[in-house]
């Protein structure tokens, strides 16, 4: 199965809105000059720098822009939230949903994420939906049903046709900005057994078609043998995408 390899950058709690537009144009420009294959490249700033970088890549079809979380309810009395309507305003495509940092600082469960991916679908938003354990639930041995709860509770509500536009992204909570990367073997062991569950749910197309990204520590150094195991449609980006060069060294290994 030929899947296009998507490479996306969350920028976290990072960048001023200044910072973000200039790192973004010199994202583009090593894009431009440097980068042959055809992945999709997404970056993911703080919502307050959205709107105006997708008016600085108008007609950049190159480079999409997505949101790295929204609220799970569609409008009301949140204070502080942003919802999907207004990321789905700035122009931005996609929505990171569930990453471990939301559910481990904002307490985010199977449930409320499931609010989230149809709220993100119902608006037109792509939603990149995170999952993977943490180092107790490796070690324990448990992380095999942790993971199949993260996929079934939040995603097998979906009909055939809305999983169609998800994307997922394998992410260990312990590789996550500790430099200590799942080994290529590892994650496609995660991706395939995830692949399989879809399989079992919904059909070998709908399995076959959906793109797996790895996240945990990906570098320009180990991206490359990660990239290519079968399982593995990319990579969702810390770190090594707030400077420009790794971020494109990485894009070139897709
Ligand atoms: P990292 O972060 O690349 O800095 O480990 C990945 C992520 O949290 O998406």
């Amino acid at each position: 199965m030929n899947r296009t390899k998507i490479i996306a950058g969350n920028w976290k709690m990072n960048t001023t809105v200044e910072r973000g537009l200039s790192l973004t144009k010199e994202i583009e420009g090593i894009v431009k000059d440097e980068v042959t294959n055809d992945a999709e490249i997404i970056l993911c700033p703080p919502f307050v720098t959205l709107a105006s970088m997708t008016r600085l890549l108008q007609g950049n079809s190159r480079i999409q822009v997505g949101a790295q979380n929204c609220h799970q309810k569609e409008r009301g009395a949140y204070t502080g939230s942003i919802n999907c309507e207004m990321i789905k305003d700035t122009g931005a495509t996609y929505v990171i949903v569930g990453h471990s940092e939301r559910r481990q600082y904002a307490h985010e469960g199977n449930g409320l994420l499931a609010e989230k991916i149809d709220l993100t679908l119902k608006y037109g938003l792509k939603p990149i939906y995170c999952f993977g354990e943490t180092q107790v639930e490796r070690k324990s041995g448990e992380f095999v049903k942790v993971i199949s709860r993260q996929i079934s509770e939040s995603l097998f509500h979906l009909s055939q046709e809305a999983f169609s536009k998800l994307v997922l992204a394998y992410e260990p909570v312990w590789a996550i900005g500790t430099g200590e990367t799942a080994t290529p073997e590892q994650a496609n062991e995660i991706h395939a057994m995830v692949r399989e569950q879809i399989k079992q749910k919904y059909d070998i197309n709908t399995a076959e078609r959906v793109r797996i990204l790895y996240g945990g520590s990906v570098k320009p150094n180990n991206a490359q043998e990660l990239f290519q195991q079968p399982d593995i449609d990319g990579g969702l980006i810390g770190g090594a995408a707030l400077d420009a060069r790794s971020f494109v060294e990485i894009i070139k290994q897709a």
